[in-house]
């Protein structure tokens, strides 16, 4: 199979104000250039940060609907509208702070790549499921669910352990590397192009792990949430990628 090119994606998550879109810059000074890069910012920073990188710049969400009465919520064609070219969709933390089910995370894959966006679906175990030797079972099922049917290859998937995310662990590499075999596997039920799915790992990715989870066969890329907020941090695990510089 030809090497897919990395897309490492960063997610700020709810941080950073107007003063903080330096940083964005500042990382793609520092970064070699090879992977292709997404910064995920706030939806109050999206309009700005679009503008001054454009093809650069995602959003954490998008509702699955193009519009109507949803008060708070933001379309995919109005992200596309604003030059966004990528949108996280099922984050751990929507899922579970929101309520949001595959089916929703679903529709809204669906919602972002008729608007021209790339999707970012996430599918994560707990701790619970994981101990319970249960991890590639339900990250399976989530991959089948969560995917919209008949998607070509237009989307990225990240598989973030929820008990890895933002608390320094990180899944052992034997783990990322079976996770990530079973979802390629799983990916060919869904997709008519399965072999141009990038397949990202999250969860506490930093410049000194980066590495050595990006010679792992499968790993597409990464997810960065905190260590995408600082330049040199995310500059540090871009330029970690083999296909950095060459
Ligand atoms: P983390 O977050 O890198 O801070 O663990 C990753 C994510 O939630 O996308």
């Amino acid at each position: 199979m030809a090497k897919l090119r990395p897309l490492i994606a960063g997610n700020w998550k709810m941080n950073g104000l107007a003063r903080d879109l330096g940083e964005i810059g500042g990382a793609l000074a520092a970064a070699k250039a090879g992977p292709e890069l997404a910064f995920c910012v706030p939806a109050t920073l999206l309009a700005a940060a679009a503008k001054a990188h454009p093809g650069r710049v995602g959003a954490q969400d998008c509702h699955s609907e193009t519009a109507g009465a949803f008060t708070g919520d933001i379309s995919a064609p109005m992200l596309a509208d604003l030059g966004v070219s990528y949108v996280i969709v099922g984050h751990s933390e929507r899922r579970h702070d929101h309520g949001e089910s595959d089916r929703m995370v679903q529709a809204k894959a669906a919602a972002a790549l008729a608007a021209g966006l790339t999707p970012i679906v996430c599918v994560g175990e707990t701790l619970a499921e994981r101990e319970a030797g249960r991890a590639i079972e339900v990250v399976a099922a989530q991959v089948e669910a969560s995917l919209p049917e008949a998607a070509g290859g237009a989307l990225a998937v990240a598989y973030e352990p929820i008990w890895a995310i933002g608390t320094g662990r990180t899944a052992s590499l034997e783990d990322i590397a079976a996770m990530h075999g079973a979802i390629r596997a799983r990916l060919g039920r869904r997709l008519s192009a399965p072999e141009k799915v990038r397949i990202l790992y999250g969860g506490s990715v930093k410049p000194d792990n980066a590495g050595a989870i990006f010679t792992l066969e499968d790993v597409g890329g990464a997810l960065v949430g905190g260590a995408s907020l600082k330049a040199d941090s995310f500059a540090a695990i871009i330029n970690a990628h083999p296909a950095a510089g060459v």
